[in-house]
This record gives structure tokens, C-alpha cells and sequence, in this order.
């Protein structure tokens, strides 16, 4: 029978689905905290220590379920602490913590200790402050707590803040930590290299710690800040999965450990290496945010709530009134990259757009080589002037010829690089990432410009401002092509410099921000040579991401898999490329490419003033195609039906939209081996009751498929390929459509 006790409930906002309810409830009597939201519910309770310590994290609880107040693990020796087997929501490192902190901290006296309590909390909007206090010192952490009411996924983040009469330093700082019971899991995350990001990593969660980081000053190519955990094997469509992504564009760390009494917790924040942030008298430090959930319905559940939640509430320029409003799909993009690296003049960017507008496509981006002295990677970053010899009457001919063949403009920048070899850079020899007297390492002949100083900060803001005040540019792709080495900051003491770390972020952040305040209308993609700074922080200043160099249309199909366990279809811009691609020297057909590409938000790259009649007649069909289905493939709910992973002969998607009246299925053969058929599709998320019929929009279903059937034949009896769908490298995509009985 459950106990009546004086419950302080608070509804939440109410989302889009109207059935979907928030609520935070605290409970005096027991001191226990709880947050429910879509299927949802995360508990957490002061036990009788003064520590906040997590207590349940998983489906959702009944309204009238009373989860028992904390109690602190057990130590199975004296080895263990229980301040170290308890899962606190943030335990600072101090007493016996021998597994990762949240918060790590040196005092001006040198002491170490720092044992963070309960001191009180409020209600805020969509959740809850809990203030935890220093047991001794004046030190205080508000963990900031919300949830969504639709999928359920928690916002977590803490502000540090020193009332001490002396600074202190962090050495360590975590936005949260995460705690799952003992039970046998699999992790996954997502890691990669230059033109190989978005691999889906997967290992059995084992004792000890796996580290996922960046040391970068960036996000970095090499691992992404997301992780899912799975209990037992991973599965697409069932199971428990725990997931989590941290919103930061700097150096950043998630950790995941398995303790000796096999508990398993997850900690992120900015990245402990080489961490130092002093925090004087008054000061505060925020965190970034780490979001995490919870879905019952294996990794594919887990990513349609994060597509969800990123569209609903990280994506800026979300359209339409309250609950529910997405951004709009984004335009077909045409980008000169490919077709002309460096070479660019008024005459080749106006024959481009010409083919272009030819095509269907919305908009025409011009790329790297428009400014300053740069006829190579080697000289002008930094000089954000229109180059005379190139463009003798600036942007306003190319940029008026864009717009009469009924596109709009888009502009290539990458305004925190300089080149030594640019006027900026002779200017401002001391603008630059450096210790002095000491080496500068180059990275693609560039050197990274300090934004974490205030005039550097200005500096960039200024040139782009100036940029598209003077200029009618709809999008800006902002590139960033090195990380960072010798990480100095001359100007401030030694013991400060470290700040550089949360700072320079922090900038970028600001900048965009102030660049979208300033001008409304215009849209900005972040590319960091490809993948390199795509997370949940970026993308609340952001309309979409470069996923990657890499265009070649097959290794494309595994990347944009992976990418798609993190992030939504609606921000992985593909293009199409040139056939051999410059990469892999692969060979495929256009519609293969097309296919590929129109997997997520469609754009072209590829010389197209070469491209034959038949070949922009097949681009400019498929073009139109898309358009008509683009809202449900970068909108919808994504169901990953055959993975291309691990050497498979086959891969296929299906996307439905969100009031299941029309779904688009993506089919590929990577390589037909022993004459072996597609499979049949059993698809996914449709009405069963619905009728649906079946359109081509590049191949043929088998031969006798009904050309209309219910939801409940397409998902039980499935979709097959007509038989002559064989051979290597061949792509075939259909939409269905609900129709009126
Ligand atoms: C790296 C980007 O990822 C490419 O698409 C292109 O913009 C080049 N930089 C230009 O230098």
C-alpha cells in the first residue's frame, strides 16, 4: 500500500502529443526527487549522509509509485568507500572517491578535499535547482534538471560558484553524472578520422573505465560526444538503452566506468586534461548541458527521440507556434568545393549556377577561394576581402545572378584560422594560439586565432557582420580546419591561461549568436574539414552540418548510418559528388549518388557543367522527387531496416512521418554476391489499418506487388524488390502514401 505523504507536484508544460506529460515531483518526507517525461522517469533522493544520490533512471514509474528514500551502498571491504559505490548525482573529489568526480578542485590554502551536500532546492519551469554546498568551504553547485515531456530525455548541467575570499582552481569539471544499476551492457558511441568519421563503435561495458574525448579545443573527428547504452546486446528495434550527448564545441570528455561492484556510471563535461579554470572570489562557472534518456525500444527508439528532442528544442528557427515547431526542411544546395577548389572566378561560379538553377536547386554556395590572396591553402585566411583579380566588381554581379535564376546565395568562411601568409596575420602576429618563445605548429598552413581574447572575439564578429551587411548572403558555411596545438594565452597570468579551454567555445557560441540577432534571416552550417564539430552545443546556433569530406556515395551510406544514432537527418547535408570519387576512385551511376545523398538534406557538388543532358534530366527528376518527400525523410521517424555495417551485401531506411501518412524507403546493394536477391523489407511504424500505395521513385518493387495495401500487409508481408535489382553498387527508393479507403 502506498504511504500518504505530502507530495509537491508540479505539472510541466504539456508537450505537442497531448497526451505526453511532464511532472517533478519532491517529496519532503523522504527527501526524493523525481522528474517523468514521455516514458520516462529519473529519481533521485539526499540520503541520510547530506549526499544527493541517484536512485532510479528507466521506464516510467506509476504517478502513484513511491520510490523509497536514498539509502548509500554498501562497501563489500574496506577497499571500496561507500562514498565511492554510492552513485552520487555529483560528487565532488574528496572523501573516498576513487572513481571519476564531477568536480575536482584545489583551494588557495592547497587543500584538495571537496565533499559536496544538500543544502536546498526550487522548482523551476520544467524541473529542478538542487544547490549542493561544500561541507566546509564556501563552495556551492546548482544542478540545473529538466525534462521533456514528449520523449523524455533530461537536460542536466551545474553551475560552480566560489564564495570563498580567495580564488580556487577546477581541475575537473562535469555538466553530470549517470548511473545504471549492475547488469551485463553494450556500449556504443561514434568514432572516426578526416573523411572516416561517424563509425558506430560497439564493446561490452567491462570493469575499469572507457574514455571518450576530445583534447582538441573541439569536438573533433575522432570521437563524438554521444554514447548509448544497451542492456544486453545491441538491438535496433527492443531493449533497454540509456543514451547521452554532451552540448560542447570545446575539448570534452564522457567516461564510462564500470565499477568493482560492476555499477556502471557515465560522466561528461569539459575535458580534465589540461583543465585549470580559477574561479575567483564571486565567480561562476556553468557547464555545458548533458541530455540523456531513456527508451525501451532498442538504439532505433533511442535515436527517434533524439531526432525529436534536436528538432524541437536544440535546432534554432523552429517554425510554427508552441509545442511541436520544427525547423523547415533545408534547401537543395548546390557548393562549388568539388568543382573548382581554389580556382574560383566570376565567370566559373556564374556557368555553375546556371546548371544549377537548371537543376532545381535552392541555393548556390560558393566555397573556399573568393578572398584575400588565396590561390591555395597557403595564403589569406584571415583577409575576409572579395579578391579584385577574381571578382573586379566584388560579390554584387555573382551574388544578382544567383538570385535572377531564382536561388539564393551561400558563402564559404572560416573566421578563426589565419594564414602566417595574410595581412591579419602581419598585423597581428600576437592574435594566434601560442607560448611565447616557443614553436607554432601549423596545420594545413594555418594557425588558430585566440577568440577566447576579447578583441580577436570582436575582431571575427565585425568582419562577418561586415560581410553580410555589405553583401545579400543567405547562408554562411563556416569551416574550421585544424585543432589546436600549443594552447597558450599570453595575455593572461600562467595560472589563468587554462580559461582558454571554456572561453574560446564560449566565443564561437557568442559570435554566432550575435551574428543570428543581427542578421535573422541568415542560415550557417558548421563544417570542421567535414565532421569535426558537429554535438548538441553547436547546434543550437546552427541549421545544419558537413558530416564529413568524404562524398564517396557508398562510404557515405555507412556515415550517415552512424550519424544518424546521434543526430537528426534534417542537419547531414550529402552532396553529390564526381564519379571515380577522388577518394576511394569508386565508380557508380547518378542515381546511385543521388540516392545516397538524398538520405538526409540533399545538395550537389559535383562539376555539373559537365554533366550531360541525360544526366541533368535524371538529377533534376530526382531533385523534384525529393522535394516531395524531404519533409518525411529529414523529419520523420528513421528506422535503420538492414545495417550497411560489418561487410553487409545489403543496407535499407524507412522513414514515416510523424502522422503516418507517408513513409519514403531507401534500398541499396552493395554488392550482389552468389546471386543472392534483396531481401524482402518487413517495414515499420506504419497505420496497419491504413491503406498505402506504393510509388517508385527510382526502381521497381517485384513484379505482382499490390499497387496499394494496408500498413499491416507492407509491415507483416513486407516490400520486395523487383528480381533484375542485382549488381554492385545500386540504389532504388519508394514512397508510400496513405490513401483514402
Ligand atoms: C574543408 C571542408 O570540409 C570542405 O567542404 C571545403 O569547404 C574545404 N574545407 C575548403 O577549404
Amino acid at each position: 500500500m502506498s504511504r500518504i505523504v505530502p507530495y509537491v507536484v508540479a505539472l510541466l508544460s504539456v508537450s505537442a502529443n497531448a497526451s505526453a506529460q511532464a511532472s517533478a515531483t519532491h517529496d519532503p518526507g523522504t527527501r526524493v526527487f523525481r522528474l517523468d517525461g514521455g516514458n520516462t522517469s529519473y529519481v533521485f533522493g539526499v540520503n541520510p549522509r547530506g549526499e544527493l544520490q541517484q536512485l532510479y533512471w528507466g521506464g516510467r514509474l506509476a504517478a502513484t509509485d513511491h520510490v523509497p528514500p536514498a539509502v548509500p551502498m554498501r562497501e563489500m571491504a574496506s577497499f571500496d568507500s561507500s562514498y565511492t559505490t554510492t552513485p552520487q548525482e555529483y560528487a565532488g573529489w574528496g572523501a573516498g572517491l576513487f572513481v571519476e568526480p564531477a568536480l575536482k578542485v584545489t583551494f588557495a590554502d592547497g587543500n584538495r578535499d571537496l565533499v559536496l551536500h544538500y543544502e536546498s532546492h526550487t522548482a523551476t519551469a520544467d524541473g529542478f535547482d538542487v544547490v549542493l554546498d561544500e561541507i566546509q568551504r564556501e563552495i556551492s553547485v546548482t544542478l540545473h534538471y529538466t525534462i521533456d515531456p514528449e520523449s523524455g530525455i533530461l537536460a542536466r548541467s551545474a553551475t560552480i560558484e566560489n564564495r570563498e575570499a580567495e580564488p580556487v582552481t577546477l581541475e575537473q569539471a562535469a555538466a553530470a553524472a549517470w548511473a545504471l544499476p549492475p547488469a551485463p551492457y553494450t556500449l556504443s558511441y561514434l568514432t572516426g578520422r578526416w573523411a572516416g568519421e561517424w563509425t558506430l563503435t560497439q564493446e561490452t561495458v567491462r570493469p575499469g573505465a572507457r574514455v571518450l574525448e576530445s583534447r582538441r579545443g573541439s569536438t573533433g573527428h575522432q570521437a563524438n560526444p554521444w554514447f548509448a547504452i544497451q542492456a544486453g546486446a545491441p538491438d535496433e528495434d527492443h531493449g533497454e538503452v540509456w543514451f547521452g550527448a554532451l552540448a560542447w564545441s570545446g575539448s570534452w570528455r564522457i567516461t564510462v566506468e564500470q565499477d568493482q561492484l560492476d555499477a556502471v556510471r557515465v560522466t561528461g563535461g569539459f575535458n580534465p586534461f589540461d583543465f585549470g579554470y580559477v574561479l575567483h572570489p564571486g565567480e561562476r562557472l556553468e557547464t555545458p548541458v548533458f541530455y540523456g534518456g531513456y527508451s525501451a525500444h532498442g538504439l532505433g527508439g533511442a535515436s527517434r527521440l533524439l531526432h525529436r528532442y534536436q528538432l524541437e528544442h536544440v535546432l534554432p528557427r523552429r517554425e510554427g507556434p508552441g509545442p511541436g515547431a520544427v525547423p523547415k526542411p533545408r534547401p537543395v544546395i548546390y557548393n562549388s568545393w568539388e568543382a573548382t577548389y581554389f580556382d574560383v572566378t566570376e565567370a566559373g561560379q556564374m556557368a555553375l549556377a546556371e546548371k544549377a538553377a537548371a537543376l532545381g536547386v535552392d541555393r548556390f554556395v560558393m566555397d573556399d577561394g573568393w578572398f584575400g590572396q588565396r590561390r591555395n591553402d597557403r595564403a589569406g585566411l584571415g583577409d575576409w576581402y572579395v579578391n579584385p583579380e577574381k571578382f573586379p566588381n566584388g560579390l554584387e554581379p555573382l551574388i544578382d545572378a544567383v538570385h535572377s535564376l531564382g536561388m539564393d546565395f551561400g558563402l564559404w568562411v572560416e573566421p578563426e584560422m589565419v594564414n602566417p601568409d595574410s595581412d591579419l596575420y602581419r598585423e597581428h602576429p600576437d592574435w594566434v594560439l601560442n607560448f611565447p618563445g616557443r614553436p607554432r605548429s601549423e596545420g594545413r598552413n594555418q594557425l588558430v586565432l585566440n577568440l577566447a581574447r576579447a578583441d580577436v572575439r570582436d575582431h571575427v564578429l565585425e568582419v562577418l557582420d561586415g560581410l553580410l551587411k555589405e553583401n545579400d548572403i543567405a547562408f554562411l558555411k563556416w569551416d574550421y580546419n585544424r585543432n589546436w596545438s600549443e594552447p597558450g594565452w599570453d595575455q593572461l597570468p600562467p595560472r589563468e591561461q587554462k580559461r582558454v579551454y571554456v572561453d574560446f567555445p564560449r566565443n564561437v557560441y557568442g559570435i554566432l549568436k550575435e551574428l543570428r540577432r543581427r542578421h535573422p534571416g541568415v542560415e550557417i552550417e558548421s563544417c570542421s574539414g567535414g565532421g569535426g564539430r558537429v554535438d548538441l552545443g553547436i547546434l543550437e546556433y546552427v541549421d545544419e552540418v558537413w558530416p564529413s569530406d568524404n562524398t564517396d556515395p557508398f562510404d557515405r551510406l555507412t556515415q550517415q548510418d552512424g550519424f544518424t544514432y546521434a543526430y537528426t537527418p534534417q542537419v547531414m547535408m550529402a552532396w553529390v559528388t564526381e564519379s571515380p570519387h577522388w577518394l576511394n576512385r569508386r565508380t557508380t551511376s547518378l542515381a546511385y549518388r543521388m540516392l545516397s545523398a538524398m538520405q538526409g538534406s540533399l545538395g550537389i557538388g559535383a562539376n555539373i557543367t559537365r554533366w550531360t543532358a541525360e544526366e541533368t534530366a535524371l538529377a533534376a527528376r530526382l531533385i523534384r522527387a525529393y522535394h516531395e518527400v524531404q519533409a518525411t525523410i529529414v523529419q520523420g521517424d528513421l528506422y535503420r531496416l538492414i545495417s550497411p555495417r560489418n561487410g553487409s551485401a545489403f543496407s535499407a531506411t524507412q522513414t514515416v512521418s510523424r502522422d503516418r501518412s507517408q513513409s519514403v524507403v531507401f534500398v541499396f546493394i552493395h554488392s550482389t554476391q552468389e546471386g543472392r536477391g534483396f531481401p524482402r523489407l518487413k517495414l515499420k511504424g506504419l497505420d496497419p489499418a491504413a491503406d498505402y500505395t506504393l510509388v517508385p521513385i527510382e526502381g521497381k518493387a517485384r513484379t505482382g506487388t499490390p499497387p496499394v495495401a494496408s500498413g499491416a500487409w507492407w509491415m507483416n508481408r513486407g516490400l520486395e524488390m523487383d528480381q533484375g535489382f542485382r549488381g554492385d553498387f545500386q540504389g532504388g527508393a519508394f514512397r508510400l502514401d496513405r490513401s483514402e479507403r
